[in-house]
């Protein structure tokens, strides 16, 4: 079903960002955990987003609350909360998008790994509901650990045969979100000019920003380089720090998440060249999944990117990360098929 949109506040932000059509399609999206951290402010935001005509908050606990306190936002989708798993595959079907921000995050002291015990488990639960609910919807991965929980909900799919490779995408934007803003601080640049790409995986050594292809050039010395690439991998750790035992990154996240949501229906609106980064299924270095540019198109991933010419400190970097990476993609596979 398709709306026309054209003359509306909306149709008019599409239509300046270069949607050529005069209508939009009609877009479901899901938002699972939409009641927690991460959850509410991402809620908000897709609510803001005019490619959304029907936005779904699921959760175990107080959807209806956000649902109802969203909902009075005057922009084009309707929202509906659904709580409790008995409502979740009302919740997802016909999904286009399924955001995943469900799980528990990490207090100080802890590694991304250290919440794989109790969120492999919460993945794994709603990813066999979106293969029986809405096979062929988009799912955004934003659960940690992302270096697993990917894995564990491709093995998902796989066992339920409803896997596409180019349909499952583990959220790194915000580490990308980061580069960026702490690359024009030190680079003394416009922030919205900024471009960085950030590759790997979401954790860690695992998170390898590439400043040497930071654009606009600033030509930093080395040990500044090496201070943005720590700060970077090290950003969730300071906010885990900074919040003291209350969470982790929320609101910068729900921007994140947004964003990667945005970019993955201006793909399936059949966008040109929508390129962001994205930990999927890849063939850019020896392990199966690793976080690269990708081209999103009409069925998801169109093309993965390559990583274009690394500095040496990068090829250190990106060899130092293979290991870590190797085993968490291989915990998160063993998981899935164990139990
Ligand atoms: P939170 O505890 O504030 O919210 C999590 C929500 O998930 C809660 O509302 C909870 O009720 C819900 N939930 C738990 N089990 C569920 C289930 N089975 N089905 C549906 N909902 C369920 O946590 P948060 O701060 O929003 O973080 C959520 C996750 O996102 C954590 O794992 C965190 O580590 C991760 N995270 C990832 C990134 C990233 O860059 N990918 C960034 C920040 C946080
Ligand atoms: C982040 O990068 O902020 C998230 O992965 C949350 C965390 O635990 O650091």
């Amino acid at each position: 079903m398709f709306r026309s949109i054209a003359r509306s506040a909306a149709g008019k932000h599409l239509l300046r960002r270069g949607f050529s059509t005069e209508s939009v399609p009609d877009r479901k999206v899901a938002v699972l955990g939409a009641s927690g951290g991460i959850g509410q402010p991402l809620a908000l935001l897709m609510k803001l987003n005019p490619l959304v005509s029907r936005l779904t908050l699921y959760d175990i606990a107080n959807t209806p609350g956000v649902a109802a306190d969203v909902s009075h936002i005057n922009t084009r989708s309707e929202v509906v909360g659904y709580v409790g798993e008995e409502q979740l595959g009302q919740a997802l079907e016909g999904c286009d998008v399924v955001i995943i921000p469900a799980g528990v995050p990490r207090k100080p002291g802890m590694t991304r790994d250290d919440l794989f015990n109790i969120n492999a488990g919460i993945v794994k639960g709603l990813c066999s509901a979106i293969a029986k609910y809405c096979p062929n919807a988009l799912v955004n991965m934003i659960s940690n650990p992302v270096n697993s929980t990917v894995p564990i909900a491709a093995e998902v799919f796989k066992k339920a045969g409803t896997y596409d490779e180019r349909k499952l995408f583990g959220v790194t934007t915000l580490d990308v979100v980061r580069a960026k803003t702490f690359y024009a601080g030190k680079a003394k640049v416009n922030v919205a000019d900024v471009n960085v790409p950030v590759v790997g995986g979401h954790a860690g050594i695992t998170i390898l920003p590439l400043f040497s292809q930071a654009t606009p050039k600033a030509n930093l010395p080395e040990d500044d380089i090496k201070a943005l690439t720590k700060r970077t991998q090290d950003g969730g750790t300071e906010v885990v720090e900074a919040k003291a035992g209350k969470g982790s990154a929320t609101l910068s996240m729900a921007y994140a998440g947004a964003l990667f949501a945005d970019a993955c229906l201006k793909g399936l609106n059949g966008v040109p060249d929508v390129v962001e980064c994205s930990f999927v299924q890849s063939t850019v270095t020896e392990l199966p999944y690793f976080a690269s540019k990708v081209r999103l198109g009409k069925n998801g991933v169109e093309e993965v990117l390559g990583l274009g010419p690394l500095s040496d400190y990068e090829k250190e970097g990106l060899e130092s990360l293979k290991p870590e990476l190797k085993a968490s993609i291989e915990k998160g596979i063993k998981f899935a098929n164990q139990s």
